[in-house]
């Protein structure tokens, strides 16, 4: 199966193209935007695999590329391993027509994205996501960013690459626990405006977490149709609307904050969880029903993700969540903005949270 979604922005529209075993025919697609030129691909160790396949097409296509290999994790979204890039990149002479490959997780769709936005003020890029949730949310949208010392992408820049490339098959050497967090995204969508695909993923997602093919296709295919909708309607995030994809993470960067943003807890399973907390504080304004609110947690419960503060591992500690909070980018004029829900599929943004109510609300939870 092979589906095509365009993120329609004007003369700045691309497709995504989601098709099963894509990475090993790559070339067919890369070829228009190579030019005849060589081709730079960055990825990190822990791709090498999937990055001899796409070289492997390359070169079957005779198309030259030069690969740079990054380490693999967060740390590499930093000011100095984007200094390095850029200058590896001007090494090789990347000029502005030129696109550069980022084969790999949101580290380096994220750091290649940036990069390429300010290389010569502006080249291509293609995304070619290797995690689930690379596939499904930050390798569409043009997002870009490293961390600094003050959070987690704190510079960065919209940048849109020309192509994304899907390969679902990919995933089957995903760790299971990788897997899991990136479904915590697909949820996200159902929960955000779509009731039907929620109960799609209730009655699909252990199967598509166990490796069925079928199920994960329709999944990312959904999902990347949904985000793509989502970023023609509010692309630099400035009417309401792509904020909803923030649901689950106000609450969910917290808790990353509070585990160091380490293994303990990875930002799906952070998303997760904050989701959760999303709807039960949404349930204990009366705003959603607590029937809604416990479907949400139940199923991440019986896929293997976090339900909420004890899951993951977190003491209910309200005033050192709540503080973590207020570090949040999003905060504006002592206000967090934060995305709650009248129902599932009902999320709305919310201005007017009292962050006290939220922390009491995280003080009496005992899941
Ligand atoms: N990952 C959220 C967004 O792309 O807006």
């Amino acid at each position: 199966m092979s589906r095509t979604v365009t993120v329609a922005l004007g003369d700045r529209s691309y497709p995504i193209l989601i098709e099963a075993g894509v990475l090993a025919r790559a070339a067919t697609h890369l070829a228009p935007l190579a030019r005849g030129r060589r081709m730079a691909i960055v990825t990190d160790e822990h791709v090498r695999g999937h990055l001899a396949t796409l070289q492997a097409s390359l070169d079957a296509a005779g198309i030259a590329s030069e690969a740079i290999v990054l380490p693999p994790g967060e740390k590499t979204k930093s000011w100095a391993q984007l200094e390095s890039l850029c200058d590896r990149l001007l090494d090789l002479g990347i000029e502005r027509g030129d696109h550069v490959v980022a084969l790999g997780g949101g580290v380096i769709g994220d750091l290649v994205g940036f990069a390429c936005a300010i290389l010569k003020r502006g080249c291509g890029f293609v995304q070619v996501p290797t995690t689930l949730l690379a596939q499904v949310d930050s390798s569409v949208g043009g997002k870009t960013a490293i961390n600094t010392r003050a959070g987690k992408n704190l510079i960065g820049a919209f940048h849109q690459p020309s192509l994304v490339l899907i390969d679902p098959d990919v995933l089957d050497t995903l760790p299971a626990r990788e897997m899991r967090a990136g479904y915590a995204e697909v949820v996200k969508y159902g929960l955000i405006d779509d009731p039907d695909f929620f109960a799609w993923c209730e009655s699909h997602g252990a199967a598509l977490l166990a490796g069925d093919a079928a199920a994960r296709e329709y999944a990312i295919g959904h999902a990347v149709a949904a985000k793509a909708r989502i970023v023609a309607a509010d692309e630099h995030e400035t009417n309401g609307i792509r904020a909803l994809l923030n649901l689950g993470h106000t609450f969910g960067h917290a808790l990353e904050a509070e585990t160091g943003y380490s293994q303990a807890l990875l930002h799906g399973e952070g998303v997760a969880a904050g989701c959760a907390l999303a709807f039960a504080f949404s349930a204990a304004q009366g705003l959603c029903s607590a029937t809604d609110a416990d479907r949400v947690a139940g199923h991440f419960r019986a896929v293997g993700l976090p339900d909420g503060l004890a899951a993951a591992g977190i003491p209910a500690a309200g005033a050192t969540l709540v503080a973590h909070m207020r570090h949040d980018k999003k905060m504006a004029a002592g206000t967090l903005p934060f995305l709650l829900a009248r129902g599932i599929g009902q999320t709305y943004l919310d201005k007017t949270v009292d962050l006290a109510a939220v922390e009491r609300f995280l003080d009496a939870q005992t899941r």
